[in-house]
């Protein structure tokens, strides 16, 4: 396969996590993969604590809780190492992993054999990052969170597709994406080009180990919510938008929906798939 520059970050930030002894020293040694939190006292399970709180409430507040959760299938697009798959592993009945760096999908694998339910899991590589592996109207809920805005526009848009495709009729799509804010002017040409020289052979893989500078090279996009529904509008029965009560985010035929945990610069499309 050609070198896809865009994939080059989250490939160098998986072989990083990789060459860690343990999920531990992943979490107090690569904060910049995840949460930006480094030091010698953190560990996996705070913060695995920290993605069981999310689950908690995303569950709740977005109306998942069915009383069969735990006969239900749910997907999980960037799964990083884990920090959320635990709780679904916990919730839900099955639930795949997917990821475009096969380092994370294995952290994910040990992380959910500590913290989850690991006989609930199987793991699935978005090998090309815009096409799951996943046959269609096969899961319940598909869910994505912090991945869609590291993700080129029109990967993205890609992945919107397939996580409709792969919802099985009444089963719900749970989006998050990045809106566009103050900064995003430069930063978002200024990540163009950054993703350019990671596909300088050499150069690109020494400057995507470099923190700042891949961190700068994986905000790839700010879609506004009418670009995600617009094209998929007759595939839903309902589309929801939630945003921070701050955040003045909607799409057209979308319902608004505020919730104070959503990050007041994410918003999330809910929708029925029919
Ligand atoms: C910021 S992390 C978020 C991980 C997890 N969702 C969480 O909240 O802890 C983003 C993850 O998305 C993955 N990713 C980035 N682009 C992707 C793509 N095109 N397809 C699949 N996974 C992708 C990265 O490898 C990384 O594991």
């Amino acid at each position: 396969m050609a070198r896809r520059p865009r994939l080059v970050p989250w490939r160098a930030a998986g072989l990083v996590s990789e060459r860690q002894v343990s999920g531990d020293d992943v979490v107090r040694s690569t904060g910049w993969v995840f949460n930006n939190q480094k030091g010698p006292g953190l560990t996996l399970e705070e913060f695995v604590a920290t993605g069981d709180a999310e689950v908690g409430s995303y569950l709740t507040v977005f109306g998942l809780r069915s009383p069969d959760l735990d006969k239900q299938s749910l997907v999980e697009i960037g799964c990083g190492i884990g920090r959320m798959t635990c709780a679904f592993t916990r919730e839900v009945g099955h639930v795949t992993a997917c990821d475009l760096d096969a380092g994370f999908l294995e952290r994910c694998f040990e992380t959910v054999g500590r913290f989850g339910k690991v006989d609930r899991l199987r793991t699935s590589r978005v090998t090309d990052g815009k096409t799951l592996d996943l046959p269609p109207n096969s899961a319940d809920i598909t869910f994505s969170y912090i991945t869609f805005q590291h993700c080129d526009p029109d990967d993205a848009l890609e992945l919107t597709s397939e996580a409709v495709r792969i919802t099985k009729p009444g089963g719900k799509v749970v989006l998050n994406y990045r809106a566009r804010g103050r900064g995003d002017a430069v930063l978002i040409p200024m990540s163009k080009v950054v993703r350019g020289l990671f596909s300088v052979p050499k150069l690109g893989d020494w400057l995507s180990q470099k923190r700042i500078i891949a961190r700068i090279g994986w905000q790839a996009n700010r879609l506004n919510p009418d670009e995600i529904i617009g094209p998929l509008a007759p595939l839903f029965s309902s589309v929801e938008v939630w945003r921070n009560p701050k955040s003045n985010f909607a799409g057209r035929g979308a319902i608004t929906q505020s919730f104070i945990g959503v990050n007041p610069h994410h918003y999330w499309v809910i929708a029925t798939v029919r």
